[in-house]
């Protein structure tokens, strides 16, 4: 059984200004012991399709479609079931979480509060565990002690991703988890994350603007743009061999990881991507994109496969021939 899968998701938001549907028609599966990157720049719909999983939405936000952990429609279930789901099943560390760490409370006691909440141990199991977490992400457990403020960005980060693995989840969606930091840390962060989907078997969902982050660190990469996936594959295929005009820029735009500007403006991409709420007719891509023919600007491609994966371009067959 695949430990997520989205099934034909769509989701939009009502606004004043009228319905902004942010995710169309996304299918994607998670196995366990995989890590799945999604790229795109900044209001692709990244952050709206994995907050689903955990029916984490605004209410004015409608979902159509399946969203599925281990099999269970997670839009059918009770407040109770999701609330056993969330931190045992499936948790998420958000875009700068570190800074959601209580400042007036050590380590310990943040990091103990979900073991003891959501597991069946007493105080002095869950001080163990909290030991055994910190090393895990690689700090000596006696920063057990320390309040947030005495952590560095990248400790802090650390911090977070020990309580995201705190209730022994399957499955862990770390939402741009590196890019409050500078470069070396990230590096750092972005290793541990890698070594413990290897240890620990997790699937992962790796959100991130910057595909080569992506390419080093995932077996799969899904690319959204305007909402939508339009190129899915192997994370060497889609970084080396890009179908789709868009994954090719960002392949080539290498951004300098930490470098601010490039989340806005990926290098050789003139423009922004459209406001979701006013899609331009054709393929939302179309107006910035080098290759783009009068098909493009009249009807919107959608996925394809092409040897082994798959793209929603017009044009994606002349690339690989
Ligand atoms: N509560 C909301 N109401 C209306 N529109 C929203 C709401 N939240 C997000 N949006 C819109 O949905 C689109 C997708 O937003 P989302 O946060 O999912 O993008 P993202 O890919 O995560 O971007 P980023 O890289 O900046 O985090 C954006 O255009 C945003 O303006
Ligand atoms: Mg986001």
């Amino acid at each position: 059984m695949t430990l997520l899968e989205f099934d034909d998701v769509s989701i939009t938001y009502q606004s004043r200004h009228g319905r902004v549907p942010a995710v169309r028609n996304v299918s994607l599966s998670v196995p366990l012991g995989q890590t799945v990157g999604i790229a795109g720049e900044s209001g692709c719909g990244k952050t709206t399709l994995t907050s689903s999983v955990l029916r984490l939405l605004p209410k004015s936000a409608e979902v159509t479609g399946q969203i599925r952990l281990n099999g269970d429609d997670v839009m059918a279930m009770s407040f109770g079931q999701l609330r056993a789901v969330r931190w045992a099943q499936a948790v998420v560390v958000f875009q700068g979480a570190m800074h959601a760490l209580n400042p007036v409370q050590r380590i310990e006691t943040q990091l103990a509060e979900p073991i003891l909440l959501h597991m069946d141990v007493g105080p002095k199991a869950a001080r163990t565990r909290v030991g055994e977490l910190l090393e895990q992400v690689g700090l000596p457990a006696s920063r057990a002690r320390a309040y947030p403020h005495q952590l560095s960005g990248g400790q802090k980060q650390r911090v977070m991703i020990a309580m995201a693995l705190a209730c022994q989840p399957q499955l862990l969606i770390a939402d741009e988890p590196t890019t409050a930091l500078d470069v070396m840390v990230q590096a750092q962060v972005l290793d541990l994350l890698s070594s413990l989907v290897a240890d620990l078997g997790l699937g992962v969902v790796f959100i991130s603007h910057d595909l080569s982050v992506l390419a080093s660190t995932c077996d799969r990469v899904a690319v959204m743009y305007a909402g939508r996936i339009v190129e899915q594959g192997s994370a060497s295929d889609v970084f080396a061999r890009p179908l789709h005009p868009y994954a090719r820029a960002l392949a080539a735009a290498f951004p300098r990881i930490g470098d601010a500007r490039f989340r806005y403006a990926p290098a050789g991409v003139p423009g922004d991507p459209p406001y979701p709420g006013d899609l331009p007719a054709g393929c939302p891509f179309h107006p910035r994109c080098p290759a783009a023919t009068d098909i493009c600007t009249t009807s919107e491609p959608m996925l394809e496969n092409y040897d082994g994966r798959d793209a929603a371009c017009h044009h994606a067959g002349e690339v690989l021939v």
